[in-house]
This record gives C-alpha cells, sequence and structure tokens, in this order.
C-alpha cells in the first residue's frame, strides 16, 4: 500500500492520488509489467523494453507496487533521499502533464517512467541524467562505440535560467563518479526540439531557452518531430486546431508560425564535455 506521503513526495496532485486509489486495477497485467520492472532495475546500458499495459493506468499501479524495489536499489548505491524522491516524483509531474494534455487521469508517458523505475535516470537540480552506452550506430563525437554517456532531459518544471543549469550540470559532475563508479561519464547528450537549429536562431539570443540549446555542439542527423514542439509547448496533440492554440509567447508564435509556413520542427543531437 503506498501511504499518503510516499504519493506526497511522488508528486501526485491529491486528484491523482483519488484516481490512484480508486482505479481497479488488472492484477495480472500490473503484476507483468511490475515482474519485468524488477527483473531490469538496475542493468543499465540500453534503455528496456518492456511490454506496456494497454492502460496506462495499470503501469502507475506497477511503478506503485514496485517502489520499494527502486528505492532499495538507489539506497543500495548510497544516493541520496532527495535525489531519490526528486528522480522519482517526474512520476507525479507526468500525471500532471497528462491532465492538462488530455484532461484526465492517465499516463500517456508511461513508457518514459520505466527508465526511472530501473535506476537509470537522476534529477540532479534542475535536469534529468540518463546514464546509457554510445550505441554503435548512433556514434557521439569524441566518444568510442560502448562508451558510457549521460543523456540530458528537461522537465517541464519551470525557468531554465543558466545557474540552474550550471548547478545541474556540476551535481552531474559529482554525482555519476561517485554513485556510478565503474560507468565514467565524460559527455552529457541531448537529442531534442531545444536544439532544432531554426529555434535557436529565432528566439532571443539571451533568452534561456538558447542559451541553453547553445551549450551543446551539433551532432548527427536530426529527425522530423513536428508532435514535439507542439506537445511540449501547447500540451496538445495534432495539427488539426492551430488557429485555436494561444499566441501570447515569442515560443508559442515561433512554433505556429513556423509549421503554417511550411516549415516541420525537428529533434537535433548536440554533446557537451561535462
Ligand atoms: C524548456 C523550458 C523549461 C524553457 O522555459 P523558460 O526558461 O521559461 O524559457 P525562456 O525564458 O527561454 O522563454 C523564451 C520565450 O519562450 C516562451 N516560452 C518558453 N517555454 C514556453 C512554454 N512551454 N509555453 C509557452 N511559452 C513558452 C517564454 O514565455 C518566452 O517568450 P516571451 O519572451 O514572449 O515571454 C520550457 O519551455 C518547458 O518547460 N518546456 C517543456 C519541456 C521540454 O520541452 N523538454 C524537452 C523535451 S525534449
Amino acid at each position: 500500500m503506498t501511504t499518503t506521503e510516499e504519493y506526497r513526495l511522488l508528486g501526485f496532485s491529491d486528484q491523482d492520488r483519488d484516481d490512484a486509489e480508486a482505479f481497479q486495477a488488472d492484477r495480472a497485467v500490473v503484476d507483468d509489467l511490475a515482474d519485468q520492472l524488477r527483473a531490469a532495475l538496475g542493468k543499465l546500458g540500453q534503455e528496456p523494453q518492456l511490454r506496456m499495459p494497454d492502460d496506462p493506468r495499470n503501469s502507475v499501479q506497477a511503478f506503485l507496487d514496485t517502489l520499494p524495489d527502486v528505492r532499495r536499489f538507489h539506497a543500495e548505491r548510497g544516493i541520496p533521499d532527495d535525489v531519490s524522491w526528486a528522480t522519482l516524483a517526474d512520476l507525479g509531474q507526468q500525471l500532471t502533464v497528462n491532465r492538462r494534455t488530455h484532461g484526465e487521469y492517465g499516463l500517456e508517458t508511461h513508457w518514459w517512467m520505466t527508465v526511472h523505475w530501473t535506476g537509470q535516470i537522476y534529477a540532479l537540480g534542475r535536469l534529468q541524467y540518463l546514464l546509457h552506452q554510445v550505441p554503435a550506430d548512433k556514434p557521439v563525437p569524441g566518444t568510442e562505440p560502448g562508451e558510457w554517456v549521460t543523456g540530458v532531459h528537461i522537465p517541464e518544471t519551470g525557468p531554465l535560467t543558466p545557474e540552474a543549469v550550471d548547478d545541474s550540470l556540476a551535481q552531474a559532475r559529482e554525482f555519476f563518479p561517485r554513485y556510478f563508479p565503474e560507468y565514467p561519464v565524460r559527455t552529457a547528450t541531448l537529442w531534442s526540439w531545444l536544439i532544432d537549429p531554426y529555434l535557436l536562431d529565432n528566439l532571443p539570443p539571451e533568452s534561456n531557452m538558447v542559451r541553453f540549446g547553445r551549450r551543446f555542439t551539433p551532432y548527427g542527423e536530426a529527425n522530423d518531430s513536428q508532435d514535439s514542439a507542439i506537445f511540449f509547448t501547447f500540451r496538445t496533440h495534432g495539427l488539426e486546431r492551430l488557429d485555436e492554440l494561444p499566441q501570447d509567447t515569442s515560443l508559442q508564435r515561433l512554433v505556429v508560425g513556423r509549421i503554417k509556413a511550411g516549415g516541420t520542427w525537428q529533434s537535433a543531437y548536440g554533446y557537451l564535455r561535462l
């Protein structure tokens, strides 16, 4: 049973907690995911390929059921409690995003939470860091295939100020050698719409977003991902209702304006040395 305090530390709103508790979970489906999470816990290198329930509310139940397992893994590594909870609280954050996007309890991004629950990703200040190996088919400049790197992720938890980013990167430099000494990390990678060159060239150069993106050296081939720009800016999907989207900020205007002009947003690759 998840306690009220655990729900709070996991970042659940009262409404999401009530809905999670009221949900009639499918035991067999929940246990299947819970077993897979336990088996994959601590197997670092590649993102886990798990069979996910059709109904993500069953996934939430599996995350709750395996909370003691992932908490034990963090404790055995000596990972500080505040880092452990900040990492796992992305579950509540994702539920909040789901409610904004779909207006109800659910977890569209349930696959994303498997990296938290298998011990691969850590929230260090403003950013999250996913420990993984450079795949042979997607080389990163200055690294060997199989070398350990950390993928940077940006949750929607407030402004991305340069000070917060500096602080987070400083934490990452300390964290990985201390808690994962057998996986030496020298490079951070980013795959994101936030480093689409069009965004970097068209938002004000002094904005948090552009100053963040310019820290990364571009590499590789960008992929089309129109929906990323729409989803991360507006928390909705699809291009059918472009005219109804708010146009209050420079980012909102840039995202819609480019699409209306026939352009396509992309997710690009970048790296930086830690
Ligand atoms: C990345 C993020 C934290 C940047 O926020 P920030 O630090 O406030 O951004 P900036 O201060 O550089 O903002 C530049 C402009 O874009 C606007 N803006 C930034 N993020 C916005 C958002 N999510 N929605 C609407 N407008 C946004 C700002 O209001 C500002 O416009 P203005 O000058 O007209 O007011 C924020 O966009 C966010 O939370 N995004 C979702 C998470 C995400 O995209 N993660 C990456 C996934 S690959």
